[in-house]
């Protein structure tokens, strides 16, 4: 049984082969006249239709219930307290269970027919059905890990109410996907761009095993954005592959010169994109690979493609290099294959498994395209620190994540430390939802002065501010592989934000989280000697002013800053 994404306003018509309809949320709210809507007699065709979140309230819109606008928005997690009614949505869910919520607007009266099954503190109608017309409505998010019976809910949608059959396994499609590369492809060969992490190099392996290997070309381009020893690693890496599969192309001028005039990071990552298909496009020209021959390959994955706006009117929740204007024409073209775009990333990891690629490689900690670019923070103008009662708004613009769409915003940076885990995790959720305009909470770990004396200073990237940058990435990664730290969580971004005084005019940010899928995570909190060993060390680099942590969920932050 397969699932397929299709725009919202689908003819009813075009529906009538699918055993079921999820309506997905998204940033908008019922009243925009601009916002999206679905054709209604899908509601009255006897298709099971289940509405998350914005779909939720676009049923109740449509069919004359209430959705009220809230007055205050709920994001982050929520306690479900089902009432005492039988649900085949709802079975097996417990009388009382996390779940993860994103929103603003609620529905507050159900439309005709309809009955509530379960709220949560500020919402009313957390979960609402019509059992007749098989209607079916959550407010919260099913889909993310942190809802405890997310899964449950959306199994009892498919399997039972849908009545489709459970037959996804991602290593048994292995010959499948070598099946349709082989179709994609046809007889011409492919072309990629490695960045040596474990979508490309799984993406790359399938294609290597789908046409062999004189069909398959890979490059690695050095952008001069890559981390301590990553080229050498990613050599070392494709050389067990096969000898001359995969060249390094050396081109860091090519990314810095232009990256040296920005920071605006969509600018940047604009840049980086689009510098990768002039590179691209250098390299295929000089081998002599414009002949129609030639396709690209890419290691894109699903939630990449969600979060760049898979359908017309998703939220860019972020531009992703894979899907930059010059690619995109690629794309039109049928230059493009992409493996990998139906895959989440655990399921991804368990096709490496399968092609027998080496754990060190599929257990990497996931890297972004834009490399260092996205955790060196830029700012055009120097600025001041302001006093809150809760600590200092500090101006650089990191990126956050709430109700589904994307906004830059400052830093609130506390100087005290909570020690203990419970009290950050309580610190951020608490202090992100009565701040207003800030998406993204730091503390203090170790300083040479108090913030009142600090500064951002105007900045670009500069091959300097890289530097300390990576120096301070090498000695992280370095104990907190050597502690075991790693292993315990997804992701360890380190970031350079230009925070400090005159002398030392940057600081770091560590910024460890927990994370199933990369969609939602947490912050962790890191053993304490290992976190001051950390931080002292990182201290004593030249130009390094201060060490902080970042404490912030994703929402309301997403776990890179840019
Ligand atoms: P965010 O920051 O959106 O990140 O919470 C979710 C996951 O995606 C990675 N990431 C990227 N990966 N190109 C990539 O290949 C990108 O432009 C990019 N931006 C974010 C991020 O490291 C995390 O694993």
């Amino acid at each position: 049984m397969t699932a397929a994404i299709f725009p919202s306003e689908t003819p009813a018509a075009e529906l009538q082969h699918v055993r079921g309809v999820i309506i997905s949320g998204g940033p908008s709210s019922v009243y925009d006249p601009a916002s999206p809507t679905i054709d209604p007699t899908l509601l009255a065709s006897g298709i099971p239709v289940l509405g998350i979140c914005y779909g939720q309230q676009l049923i109740t819109h449509l069919l004359g219930g209430t959705v009220s606008h809230g007055v205050k928005g709920e994001y982050g997690l929520a306690v479900l307290d089902r009432f005492a009614v039988e649900s085949p949505l709802l079975a097996g869910v417990a009388e009382h269970s996390q779940v993860w919520m994103s929103h603003r607007d609620l529905v507050t009266a159900p439309p005709a027919g309809f009955r509530f099954l379960a709220s949560t503190h500020t919402c009313p109608a957390a979960a609402l059905e019509d059992p007749t017309r098989r209607l079916y409505g959550v407010q919260f998010h099913p889909e993310v890990v942190h809802t405890s019976y997310g899964r449950q809910i959306l199994q009892n949608f498919v399997l039972d109410i849908c009545a489709c059959e459970k037959d996804w396994n991602p290593a048994g499609r292995v010959a499948l996907v070598e099946e349709q590369i082989r179709r994609n492809v046809g007889d011409r060969n492919v072309f990629f761009f490695v960045s040596g992490g474990v979508d490309s190099t799984v993406a790359f392996t399938l294609c290597l095993q789908a046409l062999g290997p004189e069909r398959v070309r890979g490059v690695y381009v050095d952008t001069g954005l890559m981390r301590e020893g990553e080229t050498a690693f990613v050599e070392e890496t494709f050389s067990k592959l096969g000898s001359g599969v995969v060249d390094i192309e050396r081109a860091a001028a090519e990314f810095l010169t232009p990256l040296a005039a920005a920071t605006e990071p969509e600018q940047k990552r604009h840049i980086i994109g689009e510098q990768f298909v002039k590179v691209q496009e250098r390299i295929i020209e000089s081998r002599g690979l414009l002949d129609g021959h030639w396709i690209l390959g890419q290691g894109t994955i699903y939630p990449d493609t969600i979060e760049s706006g898979g359908t017309a009117k998703a939220a860019t929740i972020k531009t992703h290099h894979n899907r930059v204007p010059g690619i995109q024409k690629l794309m039109e073209a049928g230059r493009v294959v992409e493996p990998l775009a139906d895959f989440y990333k655990d399921e991804v990891r368990e096709i490496g498994r399968q092609l027998e690629l080496p754990a060190a490689l599929l257990d990497r900690h996931p890297f972004p395209g834009p490399g260092l670019a996205i955790r060196c923070l830029c700012s055009d103008h120097a600025a001041a620190v302001t006093a809150t009662p809760d600590g200092y708004i500090v101006p650089v613009h990191s990126v956050g994540v709430q109700g589904d769409s994307r906004t830059y915003a400052p830093v609130l940076a506390i100087e005290s430390f909570p020690t203990e885990a419970a009290r950050l995790q309580d610190t951020a959720t608490e202090l992100i939802n009565r701040t207003a305009g800030v998406n993204r909470i730091i503390a203090q770990v170790a300083s040479k002065s108090p913030l009142a004396e600090q500064q951002v200073f105007a900045c670009t990237i500069t091959e300097p501010r890289l530097d300390l940058l990576r120096r301070a990435d090498a000695i992280v990664r370095q104990m907190s592989e050597s502690s075991g730290f790693e292993d315990k969580v997804w992701q360890f971004p380190v970031i350079l934000i230009p925070l400090g005084t005159a002398t030392a005019k940057d600081s770091i940010v560590l910024r460890p989280i927990q994370s199933v899928d990369g969609m939602t995570a947490d912050s962790v909190c890191m053993p304490e000697a290992l976190l001051r060993a950390m931080a002292a060390r990182i201290l004593e680099i030249p130009g390094i002013h201060g060490v902080w942590y970042d404490l912030t969920h994703k929402p309301p932050g997403t776990i890179e800053w840019e």
